[in-house]
């Protein structure tokens, strides 16, 4: 399935793959490829057969080497904005996608590529990936909701660092971090994220859903509210066949076949 000329899905039973494809200039997020973005998650989330994705760059050398910098050095005042706007719409789609989404980097994952890794739930990475927002060096800055989310995940300290320097940094200190989960040899990142989708996805699907559900709310909420929101999705659980099921697994010394409701 494709979507525009830069974007594919490949499906494999459970787990989609989302797949970058404009090698020629480093995966670079022009119009195209972030409406292709839009448009394959769009559908992906009417799937009711898909219980994760993966979202990765082709070929060995970017993930996303950022935003594409010909298209932005043409952009007035009006158009920075719409720009920033439509790329931070579908990066928050991804987001909110009620599935888990994994970023597999491979090679370069540079300003806009950093944002659109960060706006998915799990990163992993190989050896050869290298992250940064350049963006302060183009005299710019991170416009896809990059100065929020990098700050969340790390910390203020080192997002305010990473962000005013611009400085690359390595999958190691990427780990080290807290921004990927793992680290592998080069060309393994893929399969990697197959595997950690894995032993997601044979978890019970709503009660991964509605984890995910309860850990994003309270980052736009206050803690009160956040921890009703949770009691109530606790409680939907325990409405579903699947809870039964697994708790009924564990009882018989058995491993649980969940349905999805
Ligand atoms: N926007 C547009 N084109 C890009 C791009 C981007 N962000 N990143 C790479 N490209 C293009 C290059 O212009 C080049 O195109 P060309 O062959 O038509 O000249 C092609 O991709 C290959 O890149 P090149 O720079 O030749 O590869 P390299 O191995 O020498 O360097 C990088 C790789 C990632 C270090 C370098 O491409 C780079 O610094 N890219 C910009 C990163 C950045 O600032 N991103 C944030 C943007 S907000």
């Amino acid at each position: 399935m494709t979507h525009g000329p830069f974007v594919r899905i490949e499906r494999d039973g459970p787990h989609a793959t989302v797949i970058i494809d404009r090698q020629d200039k480093l995966n670079a997020l022009n119009p195209e490829v972030i409406d292709g973005l839009g448009s394959a998650f769009g559908e992906l989330r009417e799937d009711p057969g898909v219980l994760g994705v993966i979202l990765t760059g082709a070929g060995e050398k970017a993930f996303v080497a950022g935003a594409d910098i010909a298209v932005l050095a043409e952009m007035d005042s009006m158009e920075g904005v719409r720009v920033s706007r439509q790329g931070q719409e579908v990066f928050r789609a991804i987001e909110r996608f009620p599935r888990p989404v994994v970023a597999a980097v491979g090679g370069f994952s540079l300003g806009g590529g950093f944002e659109l890794a960060l706006a998915c739930h799990l990163r992993v990475a190989s050896e050869n990936a290298r992250f940064g927002l350049p963006e302060v060096g183009l005299g710019i800055i991170p416009g896809y909701g990059g100065t929020i989310r990098l700050a969340r995940l790390v910390g203020l300290g080192r997002a305010i660092e990473l962000t005013l320097t611009g400085d690359r940094f390595d999958a190691v200190r990427a780990a080290e971090l807290g921004i990927v989960t793992r680290v592998v040899p080069p060309g393994e990142a893929r399969a990697a994220a197959e595997e950690l989708l894995g032993r997601i996805t044979r978890n019970g699907p709503e009660a991964v859903r509605l984890a995910l559900e309860s850990v994003y709310r309270a980052l736009d909420t206050t803690t009160e509210e956040a921890l009703a929101h949770e009691s109530s999705l606790f409680g939907l659980l325990a409405s579903t066949s699947d809870m039964r099921e697994g708790m009924t697994a564990f009882l018989e010394k058995r491993k649980p076949t969940f349905q999805g409701r």
